[in-house]
């Protein structure tokens, strides 16, 4: 399966050039297919809080190269340019709040820049790290794919109808995807029928971005309204919902695109089974419980505009755009390290202790 998925790639969000980040602008898409060049962290920065680029594991890989660019700029300017990068950190940590990955991405970067050798070229070896930190989400991507097709497999033969929310590809990852991954590898595998994408509001992440992924790979695709969620597990055969993670605490609690908790909800009513797809990157244990998980709020924009056009209504707008899912309401967790059925905090210690599969 792994040939074939690498085979089918079709979609690439981020590339790293000639030391230039070049990002497909994700805002907009899919009317248009224009990329932005990145030369200074704070361009990274502006992509990331503007959405140009999202999905969590694409920010923390976007953050890991906005180091380098920093670190370049920093050393040209001299002085204690270590010290100076400290502004740079904390300007790409602060660019969205909810995704776990860029501040373990950040983490990373700062570790490797602690262990320089007195000898060693410090660009060099920031660049050698965002490139690792890039080819790690892709082959986690892969063996993601491999774990969650089995799981499938496993609970239920072919020809099945599989629901999924906001977007989790090629275009939110260094690779083709987590729980888009997953969907990809089962449909190569003939084992899915067909899949209902939640159009994901107010940004569309589900209409713009998953059906225009899923569509120019000839995934049979029906893109349908949030609130229809319910009805379409209950009349469509559903057996699986497969969203991905921005952000799992230490008990299994999963922060997502707001939409995913009431998704969870209704499948456990339903009896339809409910898996996460994350890399272990998007854990972060030091957050006992989905309490302590950092929810994005936006602007009331997104819900007060349509097409930039005002609604016309004066009102005030909540617009969380993650919510938690509490791990009770979650049957498995796919990671890279492996799975986690019924996840909860003495399992995803356990998890967080293994290798990588691969
Ligand atoms: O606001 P977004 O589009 O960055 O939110 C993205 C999601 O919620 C995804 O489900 C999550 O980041 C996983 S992407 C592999």
């Amino acid at each position: 399966m792994r040939d074939r998925l690498l085979a089918a790639e079709k979609v690439k969000a981020i590339d790293w050039r000639d030391g230039v980040l070049y990002l497909l602008d994700q805002r907009v898409l899919p009317f248009e297919e224009s990329w932005i060049a990145c030369t200074r962290a704070a361009d990274v920065a502006e992509a990331i809080g503007s959405m140009a680029v999202r999905g969590a594991p694409i920010i923390g890989i976007s953050a890991a190269y906005g180091v380098v660019l920093a670190a370049r700029a920093r050393m040209v300017e001299g002085g204690d340019w270590q010290a100076a990068l400290e502004a740079d950190f904390t300007l790409l940590a602060e660019a969205r709040p909810t995704a776990a990955n860029l501040f373990w991405a950040l983490d990373r970067m700062r570790d490797r820049l602690g262990r320089l050798k007195e000898h060693a070229e410090p660009l060099a070896v920031l660049e050698a790290e965002a490139i690792a930190i890039h080819e790690s989400d892709r082959e986690a991507n892969l063996t993601m794919a491999q774990l969650g097709v089995d799981l499938i497999r496993k609970h239920q033969g072919n020809a099945q109808a599989i629901l999924t929310h906001c977007n989790t590809g090629a275009l939110a990852t260094g690779g083709f995807g987590t729980a888009l991954g997953v969907i990809r590898g089962a449909y190569i595998e003939g084992m899915v029928e067909r899949v209902y994408a939640d159009e994901t509001r107010p940004w569309l992440q589900g209409s713009r971005l998953t059906a225009w992924e899923l569509a120019r790979e000839g995934i049979p695709v029906t893109l349908n309204a949030d609130s229809a969620a319910a009805h379409i597990m209950k009349t469509k055969g559903v057996t699986w919902v497969v969203v991905g993670a921005d952000c799992i605490a230490a008990n299994g609690d999963v922060g997502n695109k707001i939409g995913t908790y009431q998704l969870a909800v209704c499948a456990m009513h339903h009896g339809v089974r409910f898996m996460v797809v994350a890399p272990s990157s998007t854990i972060d244990m030091s957050l006992a419980s989905g309490d302590d998980i950092p929810v994005e709020e936006r602007g009331g924009r997104e819900l007060l505009e349509i097409g930039g056009k005002w609604l016309g209504a004066d009102v005030d707008a909540f617009n969380p755009v993650f919510d938690v899912t509490p791990a009770d309401l979650i049957d498995v967790i796919v990671t890279e390290k492996g799975i986690i059925e019924r996840p909860d905090t003495a399992k995803l210690a356990q998890l967080m202790c293994r290798k990588r599969l691969h």
